[in-house]
């Protein structure tokens, strides 16, 4: 990988980074009731995305559809069976329950990426497309229900109000 390749990639890791730390910021500066400072914290958010985005495409890094999918699979699969497992073994050790609660939810709601992810790569082989569909995602674990929001989160038990439906 040529020096320019490899600063691509930190700095596509930098600036995402950067997007969800400042849309975190933002909430936070919201509850203080701070509006203005929110929405600039939201603007350079966006201004992130656009280069983590840039980044990534001139990188190389987006490839066709199904090579798309069969990386998120094996990004998936990367999470379910070595990073989460151990992190989570990890926090045990260290007496941290809140990260190995939140690293054990976040592991089950790969599993459900994972197969829904499998289910799509057979679909585009074979239909082109998987079905459009709603979601609704859990704003406590990040469990992605389809077509309805359930009662309860079948993952972390979150009550149907934390699910958020994607636009
Ligand atoms: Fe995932
Ligand atoms: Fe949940």
């Amino acid at each position: 990988m040529s020096t320019t390749q490899e600063n691509l990639m930190t700095a596509f890791a930098g600036e995402s980074q950067a997007n969800r730390k400042y849309l975190a910021f933002a909430k936070k500066a919201e509850a203080e009731g701070k509006p203005g400072l929110a929405k600039l914290f939201r603007a350079a958010a966006e201004g992130e995305t656009v280069h983590a985005l840039n980044y990534l495409l001139i990188g190389g890094k987006i490839g066709s559809s199904l090579e798309n999918v069969q990386g998120a699979i094996q990004g998936e699969t990367y999470e379910i069976n070595e990073m989460y497992p151990g992190f989570v073994e990890q926090a045990n050790t260290e007496n941290n329950a809140g990260a190995a609660m939140k690293m054990g939810s976040a592991l089950k709601v790969e599993q459900v990426h994972q197969q829904l992810f499998k289910a799509a790569e057979v679909a585009l082989a074979t239909e082109g497309d998987i079905e459009l569909k709603e979601y609704f995602v859990c704003g406590v674990c990040g469990y992605p229900a389809e077509g309805e929001a359930p009662e309860k989160c079948p993952i972390c038990g979150a009550p149907r109000e934390k699910f958020t439906r994607l636009v």
